[in-house]
């Protein structure tokens, strides 16, 4: 439910209700000739304008009567760069404002305001495949011979999952401790902690508690199959220069808070890394973008702090997170620190798509991959349906080769 202190509208509700008719005249866009589009049908466009509603100095959204989100408006809608106002206002300011005043006390559905908002960029830009920990499904996660599959397959970005060695090297691992996906154990029999695990002790192979010298010497690929038994745990530079000028970068800062106990500041290693190799800044965005995602909101907070460039940040959420961040309070306050949401698949629908594109957060579900693909036919059928359906800007895959590139 949107509340009244969700839009920044004006206080005074003794105004007159407005002539419908009018709202048409608050209808602006960035370009002139879809603009006259608009006006050609303002009285049939004004039949369905029953709220309008301001979200900010120069903006406007529209609520829409349930009756009015018919396919032929909304696509009207897509066509818009933005709606706006001010210069291209062509009614007095205190008219508008008039108008506000007396339509916010009927508002009662943000996700028909929000159905009205969805405009032009997110629909047009391009569906991005970003592959998860790799080619993940094809070669052991997280090694080259994944990031390299992945680029094969035409990833728009490799993901890196982060960790940090003993002597402080960002390594491309997705779990903190390294004995999933090495030989650890043959390797380093008694390096292990031991720790309770659901009452049982269970030995833990912490990649902190190793130089990067000696996970260099792990076998990274033998657990997939013994045909990638040369892989190795790569470094976060390795996969920036594995990956730079051939696809994007979207580095997550694992667990940083365990980092943060431990000594080390993951946020300012990745932001120097990326410094020192030149990434995040406008001149590299072109052929190597960067987008950085993370779990912890205090992570990103603190990015976007040291971050002085547009690197785009992403929340990850998942299930535990949906009553505090996917409401409208939480993507609103979301936005404050990212560009975009992480949701797990799971618990996305088009509403909430909506709700997030209407505060420019890019929407960017996970994971997809053939083992996981639910009621869906096929991992493609799911794919597509995310984004061509429900509208999301990107997906994490397993499985980059099938990512449906048009719907
Ligand atoms: O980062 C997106 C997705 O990878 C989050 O889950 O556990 O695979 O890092 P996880
Ligand atoms: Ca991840």
């Amino acid at each position: 439910m949107l509340r009244q202190s969700d839009a920044l509208v004006p206080q005074n509700r003794t105004e007159p209700d407005p002539d419908p008719t009018n709202c048409s005249l608050l209808l602006a866009c960035e370009s002139s000739r879809k603009r006259k589009a608009w006006w050609r049908e303002p009285q049939a466009l004004a039949q369905h304008i029953s709220q309008p509603v301001i979200t900010g100095d120069s903006s406007i959204s529209l609520g829409l009567a349930p009756q009015a989100l018919r396919l032929r408006l909304l696509s009207q809608a897509k066509s818009l760069n933005n709606l706006r106002v001010g210069t291209d206002m062509t009614i007095p300011r205190r008219h508008f404002l008039q108008l506000l005043g007396t339509s916010i006390t009927t508002i009662t559905t943000p996700a028909l305001i929000t159905a009205f908002n969805e405009s032009k960029p997110n629909k047009e830009k391009k569906k991005l495949l970003i592959a998860h920990r790799g080619a993940s499904s094809y070669a052991p996660e997280h090694t080259v011979e994944s990031y390299q599959l992945a680029l094969t397959q035409g990833a728009d970005f490799v993901e890196q999952d982060l960790q940090i060695t003993r002597d402080a090297q960002l390594i491309c691992m997705h779990d903190l401790t390294l004995e999933r996906t090495t030989n650890v154990k043959d390797v380093f029999p008694t390096r292990y902690r031991e720790e309770p695990v659901g009452g049982t002790a269970t030995r833990r192979w912490y990649a902190a508690d190793f130089t990067l010298q000696e996970i260099k010497q792990l076998d990274a690929g033998s657990w997939f199959n013994s045909r990638f038994k040369s892989a190795r745990v790569p470094t976060f530079q390795e996969a920036i220069d594995l990956v730079r000028g051939k696809a994007g970068l979207y580095p997550e800062t694992k667990a940083p808070e365990v980092y943060g106990r431990l000594g080390f500041d993951m946020e300012q290693l990745v932001v120097n890394l990326l410094k020192r190799n030149r990434l995040g800044t406008g001149s590299s965005e072109k052929h190597t973008p960067v987008i950085i995602q993370s779990f912890s909101a205090e992570s990103l907070r603190k990015l976007s702090g040291l971050i002085k460039t547009r690197i785009p940040l992403v929340l990850l959420i998942e299930a535990e997170g949906r009553t505090r961040w996917l409401t409208t309070e939480g993507l609103t306050e979301a936005k404050q620190f990212a560009s975009g949401i992480g949701p797990a698949k799971a618990l996305l629908d088009k509403n909430l798509v909506m709700q997030a594109h209407a505060l420019s957060l890019s929407v960017t579900p996970w994971t997809f991959r053939l083992t996981d693909i639910g009621r869906f036919k096929s991992l493609r059928e799911e794919m597509s349906y995310y984004l061509y359906e429900l509208g999301v800007d990107a997906v994490f895959t397993d499985n980059p080769d099938l990512f449906p590139r048009t719907k």
